[in-house]
């Protein structure tokens, strides 16, 4: 079966040590979140696992075929509009360009996006409109493990619950995997199978939760109540609140 595997994997950057001893499995079809403080470490891990850059220490083992991201500071390349910053990835795979421009269109739709931003080009975006290209750029490969950093940050929490609602379901019907970047505690107990909880300085994981529930029945009541049992949990208060 697919995975993703995480073996002692430290990290620095020159003399700062940014992770230490990492370790954990992200299984086919399953969501797992990282939590912990700004400056964490936690886009420095998902890169890592992402292999945009390269291990010192440790190992990575990821046995996924096809494996996208969505960067937290979005990366859509400023030249191209907003259909070919999407269908740049299925070019890439020498899908032909009809073809591609016709999956970007839809996926782009998907997103919430018009027909009249098609054209447009990142400058002209909102930071919302930006998350969602660059969300659709990710998805629109089919991609059988997703890499997601705060992908929802600057959305309204309508179009944010509306794009949860689209990765659960990717998630429970097509055997999606995520991992999962979020500084919000509420979307990551609505959408994982398991948290991490990432101290800093360096980044270490100091506790996992699990949540069984099933995620399509995840209601608005569970996840208060979820997130306020995890926000009196002693790890939780220390990594956040102290220090
Ligand atoms: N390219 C880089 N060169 C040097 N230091 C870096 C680089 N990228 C990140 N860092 C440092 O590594 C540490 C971890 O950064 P990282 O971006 O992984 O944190 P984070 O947990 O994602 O934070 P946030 O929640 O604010 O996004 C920080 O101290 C940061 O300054
Ligand atoms: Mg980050």
């Amino acid at each position: 079966m697919e995975r993703l595997e995480v073996k002692n994997l430290s990290f620095s950057f020159g003399v700062t040590q940014v992770l230490d001893e990492i370790n954990f499995t992200l299984n086919k079809g399953h969501v797992l979140s990282i939590v912990g403080p700004s400056g964490g470490g936690k886009s420095t891990l998902l890169k890592l696992c992402a292999n945009i850059l390269n291990i010192e220490q440790g190992e990575i083992n990821n046995s996924f075929k096809y494996y996208s991201f969505a960067f937290q500071d979005t990366r859509l390349l400023p030249w191209k509009n907003v259909i070919d910053n999407i269908s740049l990835s299925l070019l890439a795979k020498n899908i032909n360009k009809k073809e591609a421009l016709l999956k970007a269109e839809n996926i782009a739709i998907k997103m919430g996006l018009k027909q009249e931003d098609f054209d447009k080009f990142p400058k002209d975006l909102s930071g919302g409109m930006k998350q969602r290209v660059s969300f659709a750029r990710a998805l629109v490969i089919n991609p059988k493990l997703l890499f997601l950093d705060e992908p929802f940050s600057a959305l309204d929490i309508g179009l944010k619950k509306e794009l949860q609602e689209y990765l659960i379901n990717l998630v429970e019907n097509e055997n999606l995997s995520i991992l999962f970047i979020t500084h919000d505690l509420m979307e990551a107990v609505k959408l994982s199978d398991e948290i991490l909880v990432l101290e800093p300085n360096p980044g270490r994981i100091i506790k996992s939760f699990k949540i069984d529930e099933q995620k399509s029945l995840r209601d608005t009541n569970f996840v208060y109540k979820t997130s306020a049992k995890l926000l009196n949990n002693k790890y939780i208060i220390d990594t956040f609140f102290k220090g």
